[in-house]
């Protein structure tokens, strides 16, 4: 029997959001999950849980997101599994700051850009070397790069300069390497969360109904059912770009 495929996702945080969710439901799906983030605890916390649920989950947490430690994880995930073939991978780390232009500071221009464009590079070029030899799977596909936008992926906003500058960059990214990489039979994706997710962060900023309201907030389990659909689909239909909202949304 061919061994379980292997999931990667880098950007799992303290696993409330739409990384967490993500390794919890490929899991579920029969993937081997390599966890990445910064800080070992809540990782390891995520890996235990996976593992007793019957899942094959590990924690590789990393010092940063550069480009560097970026390469040398996934290193790491093919020493772990010499076998195992990896077969999606999920971009879902970010660097966020909401300020009006005239505050915005050099560093966190260079931090915008490096987490959010250019340790996806990184991650990319990891995720498409660890699918271009691979055989075509079920769907006739190689793997699957997945990648979390936002609105301000499509859409730049008041205090959104510097955070919508790094998310037009990730999608330029993957829309440029869906194109390249589709002629391979790498299936490379992106997905416009547009609206607030549901996870402990929101928890503190916003009230209690807001949070219990489905109608109004994007669930981190759903993005990641949406994302396990991308995976799944075969090479004849495919999305490059999806976009995401709760229902009340006003878009
Ligand atoms: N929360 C929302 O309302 C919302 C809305 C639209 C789109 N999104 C997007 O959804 C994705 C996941 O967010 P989430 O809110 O679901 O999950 P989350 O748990 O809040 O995760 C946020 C991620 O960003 C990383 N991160 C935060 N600050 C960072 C910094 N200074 N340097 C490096 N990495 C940093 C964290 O890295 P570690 O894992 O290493 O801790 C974590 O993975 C992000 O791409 C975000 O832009 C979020």
């Amino acid at each position: 029997m061919a061994s379980r495929p292997i999931f990667v996702v880098a950007g799992v945080g303290n696993a409330s959001g739409t990384g967490g969710a993500s390794a919890r439901v490929f899991s579920n799906a029969g993937y081997r999950v390599a966890l990445i983030a910064r800080g070992s605890d809540n990782l390891k916390k995520l890996a235990g849980e996976l593992t007793a649920a019957g899942g094959d989950a590990v924690a590789f947490p990393v010092a940063n997101y550069s480009y560097q430690e970026v390469q040398t994880v996934f290193g790491a995930i093919r020493k772990h599994w010499p076998d195992g073939e990896i077969r999606a991978a999920l971009w879902n780390a970010a660097h966020g700051t909401w300020k009006p232009f005239l505050d915005i500071t050099e560093e966190e221009v260079d931090e915008s850009l490096e987490i959010n464009v250019k340790s996806a590079f990184a991650f990319s070029r990891e995720a498409i070397l660890s699918f271009k030899d691979l055989s075509l799977n079920d769907n006739g596909k190689r793997g699957t790069l997945i990648f979390t936008g936002a609105t301000a992926s499509a859409r730049g906003n008041t205090t959104t300069s510097v955070f919508a500058a790094g998310k037009f960059g990730l999608r330029a990214l993957s829309q440029s390497l869906a194109k390249e990489f589709g002629k391979q039979n790498i299936h490379v994706t992106h997905a416009i969360i547009d609206g607030a997710i549901a996870t402990d962060r929101q928890k503190e900023r916003r009230d209690p109904e807001w949070f219990a309201n489905a109608d109004v907030r994007l669930d981190p389990e759903s993005i990641a059912k949406s994302y396990l659909y991308l995976a799944g689909q075969d090479r004849s239909a495919w999305t490059w770009e999806l976009d995401l909202r709760p229902a009340h949304e006003k878009w």
